[in-house]
């Protein structure tokens, strides 16, 4: 993928000469500035100073709180579909045009379609954040980041709310699927490529949600209660060092409290140690309405003195806005000082000069989809993990028949929901992916695609609807049990598929359907397996999961057990490389899979505590302190059913005699 080129926009040059002219110059000379990301910022800086100076208080108020409902100020082009936008300004001296802010962490989210438009806004799904970990490749993740970054470019969009860093503490996290594992040092070579991948082309990355954000039950209030030394080691680590590494221009603080306080309200998080200690030059931003600036939830009432409060501590952008009236409250009662004030201004400013629409970038609405949707599949299969393969069940040759078992092969997740989804112009499933390379056995196919139409049901969750459809018992159904039978007589082998969708705003539990296998599906393992093992024939798993489940309970009943995760618009074809050794797998976990859920270290401190029983969860202890993943397991001892590194491949390995031959150890 190549670097874009800017083109300069006639009317923002006309613009810029007009204000020359004046004795002015908020667009001076940007053709020569530095690539964004490059962490040289002075001159910029300098020159946001500058037009600092020329703000009044209600211009500056109007910058550091978004538009929230209200028209962007100096909008000159929208894009419809963003989460959000940093106001303009305009007055005798400056014209600074508003910039517009788009999720996330799986691709673009914009709309797809626009009133009175025949034309689409469609983005690449891109396979989760735990699937690009997955593939333990730098330059691999750092390709995707140019291909959303492109996306993001050239549909007219110049902060993207992308890559989210936090550790997956505990498997039922709804958003572990934004996230890259639960490594930091994983996690912040992964979030380095990723913003290296979207700056390199003119857009802004946002590292989120900073910090310690590690569950969503009741999200806008939860105060994590974390030692110093894990604070550290665990939860800043990964954020150090993509800003060190990758200097994003931008930053989101977390919904939570940390140790009593909001993250952002923390001056020690986001001026002692974000700027002084490792520093960060880049702009922080607020998440949408965090703070318990509004009540989220009529049990809490809001904090009347939260914007100023995170005005002061350097959260420099509230988000999306309507905090103006609250902040010249405080402005005029003298506890929003001018020198915060003015230092969030210019730590805003000083980034906004490097977005493309302050840069007069001329967006195309045509990012290469095609070149990102073989990319995507790409990244799909080698993210895919490789769990069980006894007797070399897999590959299975192109042209093989198969037996395909699950309504997951048809109802694909192909991501998580919330502001993670994308708005893909399609998503391969299982059943198309496999029919390529494969012919499947019809009367299955036609069973599962009936059971679907029939069963499936709607369920709302934050921001989407997503569809379910329970799969059917096979022993109590005697038309099934004759298709397995028929299966195992005549197919070579079995592919059952299991899906499970999270996301934003909710929590995984650790019963059956979600992180157990439900009673159902339990039946169709052991059905099939009995089945097709009475015939000789292998059964192969296939896990279009959010995140780590149970295995436990049934691997051994099966031959061969696929980790796809959820692998983005592209998810069966991907499936159906690995399967058929088009592509070796060679994804390694980036999470440690457990014998059980009770041996996660901190199984029983997730998702919080109701300390003063209000019907909200309102502590989370993270007793575990540095133990999390693997560190815990290996530690103190603890089986486990999959380490974290694990994965296995088509090839064979011997390993000899290990030698060392450094004795420091680097994080390059
Ligand atoms: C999420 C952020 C997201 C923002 C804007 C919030 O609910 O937590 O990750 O970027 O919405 O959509």
């Amino acid at each position: 993928m190549k670097n874009s080129g800017f083109k300069f926009n006639p009317i923002m040059l006309a613009l810029a000469v007009a204000i020359a002219a004046t004795g002015c110059s908020d667009d001076d000379d940007n053709n020569d500035a530095p690539s964004p990301g490059n962490g040289e910022t002075s001159s910029y800086r300098a020159r946001a100073t500058q037009m600092v100076e020329q703000m009044s208080v209600s211009e500056k108020l109007d910058v550091v709180s978004g538009p929230g409902s209200d028209q962007p100020i100096n909008l000159t082009h929208d894009v419809s579909g963003a989460a959000g936008y940093i106001n303009g300004v305009v007055n005798d001296n400056l014209n600074i045009p508003a910039v517009k802010l788009a999720d996330g962490p799986a691709g673009l989210r914009i709309n797809p379609t626009r009133e009175g438009d025949s034309n689409t806004y469609y983005a690449t799904a891109w396979p989760i954040g735990s699937v690009l970990a997955s593939t333990w490749d730098k330059q691999l993740v750092e390709q995707v980041g140019e291909g959303q970054g492109n996306e993001g470019l050239e549909y007219g969009i110049d902060i993207l709310l992308a890559p989210g860093m936090n550790i997956q503490r505990n498997p039922l996290n709804g958003r572990n699927f934004e996230y890259y594992s639960e490594d930091p040092i994983l996690s912040g070579k992964m979030g380095t490529a990723m913003v290296n991948g979207m700056q390199s082309q003119g857009v802004a990355a946002t590292i989120k949600h900073f910090v310690a954000n590690v569950s969503e039950t009741d999200r806008y209030y939860v105060d994590d209660i974390v030692e110093p030394r894990a604070m550290r080691e665990i939860y800043l680590r990964g954020f150090q060092l993509a800003i060190t590494n990758a200097h994003p221009l931008s930053l989101m603080t977390s919904f939570n409290k940390v140790n009593g306080t909001y993250v952002n309200e923390r001056y020690d998080m986001l001026r002692s140690i974000l700027r002084d200690e490792w520093g960060y030059e880049g702009l922080v931003m607020s998440d949408w309405y965090a703070g318990n600036i509004f009540a989220m939830n009529p049990l809490v009432p809001a904090d009347p003195d939260a914007a100023v409060k995170q005005q002061m501590a350097g959260n420099n952008l509230l988000q999306p806005g309507n905090a103006k009236e609250s902040l010249q409250q405080a402005y005029d009662a003298g506890t929003l000082t001018d020198d915060a004030l003015d230092q969030n201004v210019i730590d805003i400013l000083t980034q906004v000069q490097q977005t493309p629409t302050y840069r007069g970038y001329e967006y195309t609405n045509q990012p290469d989809l095609d070149s990102h949707a073989a990319l995507a599949r790409q990244v799909a299969a080698e993210g895919t993990i490789l769990l069980k393969n006894t007797d070399t069940t897999l590959p299975i040759t192109s042209g093989a028949s198969l037996a395909t078992f699950g309504v997951n092969q048809v109802n694909l997740y192909k991501g998580g929901t919330g502001s993670g989804d994308v708005n893909s112009a399609y998503a391969v499933n299982l059943l198309d992916g496999l029919s390529q390379q494969y012919q499947l056995n019809a009367e299955l196919v036609d069973y599962y695609q009936r059971y679907f139409e029939e069963n499936q049901y709607e369920e709302e969750v934050f921001f989407n609807t997503i569809i379910k459809c329970d799969d059917p018992m096979v022993s109590d159904n005697s038309d099934l049990m004759a298709l397995v039978e028929d299966a195992a007589q005549h197919n070579d082998a079995a592919v059952i598929s299991f899906g499970r969708q999270a996301g934003e705003a909710d929590d995984r539990d650790s019963g059956r359907g979600d992180y157990l296998l439900s009673d159902s599906e339990l039946d169709m393992v052991q059905q099939v397996s009995q089945a097709f093992h009475a015939q000789g024939k292998k059964v192969i798993v296939v896990l279009n999961v959010n995140g780590v489940i149970d295995t436990s309970e049934w691997a051994t009943d099966v031959d061969a057990i696929l980790l796809p995760y959820m692998g983005g618009q592209e998810s069966g074809n991907a499936v159906a490389d690995v399967l058929s050794g088009e592509v070796n797998p060679s994804g390694k976990l980036a999470q440690t899979m457990p014998l059980s859920y009770d041996d996660v270290p901190s199984s029983s401190t997730f998702e919080g505590l109701d300390t003063d029983s209000d019907g909200v969860i309102d502590e989370t202890h993270m007793n575990e302190g540095i133990y999390v993943g693997y560190r815990y397991y290996t530690s103190f001892d603890v089986d486990v059913a999959y380490p974290f590194g694990y994965g296995l491949s088509y090839t064979t390995f011997d390993y000899g005699q290990p030698t060392i031959v450094e004795n420091t150890l680097s994080t390059d």
